[in-house]
């Protein structure tokens, strides 16, 4: 063990530049990206879409585990722009991570060039603007990293594959969305659902007694999704990187922003049948999208009745939700079983009891996580903390929990401070009657446990401490709990938010420093040269 650790450190040395680590024999992937404003018709009226390279929505990245990924951005839209990867862990180096907490923002017409490493991550994950409501015109795409071929996989090798990104979706467009947040106003219903972005039109052609995989994200803003196919059941493989038991589905719910993996025989007779996404949680209103499973070589066109969806939200979602869970025999992205790492006997340092609420700050509507409504500095808290540049942020900001009535908050910039291979634990408390998507960027965390109502210590004697599935997103349920536990040893600046991007824009986020007290570069990556300055950092 002793050698192997040593073995690590040395090829370490032997590949580590001061600037940016990375293993000299992993393949480099490079992307060159111009971002634009260009019409797009996704529910059939002609609106400003995102558009990266033309494309809406945009390109895949197709990688594979420890690739080196070299994104060059061309931003060419009149306001300040940035993409993140989420759920790509950006290992030691946050620098990379596309949010204001960690990177200035590209002006309009200039770029950026985005490094990181795949490193020892395997599955499906997504990329989309970060900045403003850019999010809700377009500018996201999938990036799917396969595992290395000398890893074995728990299934067998599918057919074929197919990313399918489903999302709501409004026609006012992003300008128009944001000046309704500034007005202090909510976002109404979605307009449509789009499946890879159209409501009705998408197509896949497999072959009978094939078995494909089907890589499902949800890149929309505000609305849970479920996703199910006429006449087909579904075999969870994946969530988020990691591999699950592999259970049968007839439907599966897809929050915003997680990502998952099925296995779809087409045992049918062959003909067309409809795939659905359809709203969950939206009330006595469902809007769903339809696309295509065509069968080649049948002509016979996919006929009704649609598959139907869960009716019973909260407590089938959270039945559902538990149903999820880890294989701990299978390999992770390297030939180590994934549940070697047994998290369920290591000691909780710290507990981060999070409310997240709704509030109102000066009569328009905010959202806060424990009692503040975070807003961004101009400078980058990753900028100020490395350059020790005063003013920006302080650590007193938040509480590890809710102190204040759960109805009132202020406005802040929260940073919680923790240490290197902390082990924590967090509880996110929705008192609110809609559901929400938490998501924490360069970690993932064990799920393990959904409650109704409040969480208190004695719920933990139910958590699931054997075989929950790490994930980089959470859903929780209106007036209920979720607790996952989290090994943070990624050192970084990491931003945690709400991945509704109306409770994000509004607050609904904070940052998580994980630091130690020796600065190294064998721990974090140094500034990148090629970083870009603003507010209270000067180039040095
Ligand atoms: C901008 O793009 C050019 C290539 O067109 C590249 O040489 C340069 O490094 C990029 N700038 C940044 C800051 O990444
Ligand atoms: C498919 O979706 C479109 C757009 O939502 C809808 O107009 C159409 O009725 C749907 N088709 C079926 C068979 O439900
Ligand atoms: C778990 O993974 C093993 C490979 O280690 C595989 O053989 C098995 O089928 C998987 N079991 C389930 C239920 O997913
Ligand atoms: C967690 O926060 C909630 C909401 O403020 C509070 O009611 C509860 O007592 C807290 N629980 C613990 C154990 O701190
Ligand atoms: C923040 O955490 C780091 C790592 O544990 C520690 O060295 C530092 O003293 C902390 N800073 C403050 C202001 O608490």
């Amino acid at each position: 063990m002793k050698q192997a650790i040593f073995l690590q450190i040395l090829i370490g040395i032997l590949v580590c530049s001061s600037v940016f680590c990375v293993n000299a024999e992993d393949p480099y992937r490079y992307f060159t990206w111009i971002v634009t404003y260009g019409t797009i018709y996704p529910l059939g009226v002609a609106q400003q879409g995102i558009l990266i390279n033309g494309q809406f929505p945009g390109p895949p990245i197709e990688a594979v585990t420890n690739d080196n990924i070299i994104v060059n951005v061309f931003n060419n839209l009149d306001e300040p722009f940035l993409i993140t990867w989420n759920g790509i862990k950006q290992r030691r180096t946050s620098w990379q991570d596309g949010v204001l907490g960690t990177n200035c923002p590209i002006p309009p017409n200039s770029n950026w060039t985005y490094k990181y490493q795949l490193k020892d991550q395997v599955g499906s994950y997504t990329y989309f603007p970060s900045t403003l409501l850019h999010r809700a015109a377009g500018g996201f795409g999938a990036i799917n990293v396969a595992a290395r071929s000398v890893i074995p996989i728990p299934y067998p090798i599918p057919d074929g594959e197919l990313t399918l990104l489903i999302s709501d979706w409004y026609s006012a467009g992003h300008k128009a969305l944001q000046k309704k947040l500034d007005a202090g106003l909510p976002l109404p219903l979605p307009d449509g659902v789009l499946i890879n972005g159209s409501p009705n039109k998408f197509i896949f052609t497999g072959e009978q007694g094939k078995t494909y995989r089907l890589r499902i994200s949800n890149v929309g803003i505000k609305t849970s999704l479920n996703f199910r196919i006429q006449g087909h059941t579904m075999t969870l493989i994946e969530v988020e990187g990691a591999h699950s038991l592999q259970e049968l589905y007839d439907t599966i719910d897809v929050h915003v922003g997680q990502s998952i993996s099925v296995l779809v025989t087409l045992h049918g007779t062959p003909k067309d049948y409809f795939i659905v996404a359809s709203t969950r949680f939206t009330g006595r209103t469902t809007i769903s999208a339809n696309a295509t499973l065509h069968y080649a070589g049948s002509n016979t066109p996919a006929s009704g009745p649609l598959p139907i969806g869960p009716t019973y939200h909260i407590h089938w979602g959270m039945k559902h939700a538990r149903t999820i869970r880890l294989n701990l025999t299978a390999n992770a992205a390297r030939p180590n079983p994934q549940g070697s790492f047994h998290y369920g006997t290591i000691q909780v340092v710290r507990t981060l009891n999070l409310t997240l609420s709704s509030t109102k700050i000066d009569n328009k509507l905010r959202y806060a996580l424990n009692g503040v409504s975070y807003v961004d500095p101009e400078t980058p808290l990753k900028l100020a903390d490395w350059f020790n540049i005063p003013g920006v942020f302080s650590f007193n900001t938040i509480k590890d929990t809710l102190t204040t009535p759960p109805g009132s908050a202020v406005l802040g910039t929260s940073v919680f401070n923790t240490t290197l291979h902390d082990f924590v634990e967090i509880v996110f408390q929705n008192p609110e009657k809609s559901i929400q998507s938490m998501h924490l960027d360069g970690n993932s965390c064990y799920v393990v446990g959904y409650g109704s109502f409040t969480w208190t210590p004695d719920m933990r004697k139910r958590y699931n401490l054997a075989d929950g599935t790490p994930r980089h997103t959470y859903a929780v349920f209106p007036q209920s709990w979720t607790a996952v536990l989290c090994s943070l040893d990624n050192k970084g600046m990491w931003n945690l938010r709400s991945q509704m991007w109306e409770n994000r824009y509004l607050g609904q986020q904070c940052y998580v420093r994980v630091s130690n007290d020796e600065k190294s570069f064998f721990t974090e990556a140094d500034v990148p040269l090629n970083a870009l300055y603003c507010g209270k950092a000067k180039h040095p």
